[in-house]
């Protein structure tokens, strides 16, 4: 659930959460000079929409589909660097046909949540880590971060925000199928698979329909002539099991570059690490390991990670040719729903925790 649930809230829910984002990005902290390196929330313009909206039912929200009635929008230019920051009506952009957003797909996002809590206050959950991945996507696109340094001449910084239904359409806590085709490559060292630009996603939809194609849900992305395992859909994976030395294992590809560095993911990382009750790695994992592991009855559960979904089992891997199933809901699944209490317990403020952010 977003903050500011659609209507006339979204403009409140928009300042604060600005206010909130600034800080997380330091960029409050900044002075004006000729060229403005940064923005400040109490230059903040506001226009209010005459048409609110009706306030969507929140039983029947999907995700992705509702915003509210105004956005942020805060522009940048060579000349002048970064201009006041505006609250006006969700509107359409404008741009000439020949902008570089367009043909070299110079651009990236962010994706967050915000949580309304049992106590009725919304908390945001790491955004620092959020607003850090974006530094880095800005650094790696030549867009201009909080400093300012930038190849492109114009670029437009904008926040849209709405309330959010379960992103998967079966709802719940279902498992999902992978189809892991190695043939298909969603990023590669050297690359740009560890940002968030638009230019990692676009290309994956062909993949998305060739496992709907083949009865999975989503994609299992292996990479390398060894098929190493390295994301699952648009989540981190992580793997549970007794490794070849006996021990209980908690194991997730490591950031080489490829994989995106995602909230969800650190989280589980810190959490496991905390308990101190099993090994947790950060290390490649190849089919044939995993394909062994199966066989001899030591992986427990598969799950994949994300903000979207916070944790989501895996029970099906089709892998050149042959289905493989994965024991994750006969085992409970006890980690994945261990994880998803511990994380939702914070997000929504049943337990006190300096990751969460109190927005209002
Ligand atoms: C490719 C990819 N991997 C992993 C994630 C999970 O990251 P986070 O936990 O920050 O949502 C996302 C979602 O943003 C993603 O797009």
């Amino acid at each position: 659930m977003a903050a500011g649930a659609g209507a006339g809230a979204g403009a409140r829910a928009l300042r604060i959460l600005s206010r909130q984002l600034f800080q997380a990005h330091g960029f409050s902290n900044g002075s004006w000079r000729s060229i403005s390196t940064t923005f400040k929330a109490s230059d903040l313009q506001i226009e209010h929409s005459k048409h609110p909206r009706e306030k969507p039912d929140s039983n029947k929200l999907v995700f992705g589909k509702s915003f509210s009635d105004h956005m942020l929008t805060v522009e940048w230019n060579a000349e002048k660097g970064w201009d006041k920051p505006h609250i006006k009506p969700l509107q359409n952009l404008s741009f000439h046909p020949a902008s570089s957003v367009l043909h070299y797909s110079i651009e990236l996002f962010e994706g967050m949540k915000a949580f309304r809590g049992a106590d009725n206050k919304i908390r945001m959950f790491r955004p620092d880590l959020n607003m850090e991945r974006m530094h880095r996507s800005a650094l790696r696109a030549c867009l201009p971060p909080s400093l300012g340094v930038s190849r492109t001449n114009h670029a437009l910084l904008f926040v849209i925000i709405g309330p959010v239904g379960p992103y998967f359409a079966t709802g719940g806590f279902n498992p999902v199928s992978l189809l892991a085709d190695p043939k298909f490559v969603r990023a590669w060292k050297g690359g740009v698979g560890d940002c968030k630009m638009g230019g990692n996603y676009g290309p994956t939809i062909y993949v998305q329909n060739e496992a709907l194609k083949q009865g999975c849900q989503q994609v299992l992305w292996l990479y390398g002539d060894k098929h190493e395992i390295t994301e699952v859909g648009t989540m981190n994976i992580f793997i549970y099991w007794k490794n070849e030395q006996g021990e209980v294992e908690l194991l997730t590809p490591p950031l080489d570059g490829t994989i995106l560095p995602g909230v969800t993911r650190q989280s589980l990382l810190d959490l496991g690490r905390q308990w101190g009750e099993f090994k947790v790695s950060e290390r490649g994992m190849a089919m044939p390991e995993l394909l062994k592991g199966l066989q001899e009855d030591r992986v427990k559960e598969i799950f994949g990670a994300g903000t979207a979904c916070v944790v989501c089992p895996v029970d099906r891997i089709l892998y050149q040719g042959q289905s493989y199933h994965i024991p994750t809901m006969e085992n409970g699944p006890e980690l994945a729903k261990r994880f998803l209490k511990e994380l939702t317990d914070i997000q929504y403020g049943r337990t006190s925790s300096d990751w969460t952010r109190l927005v209002i």
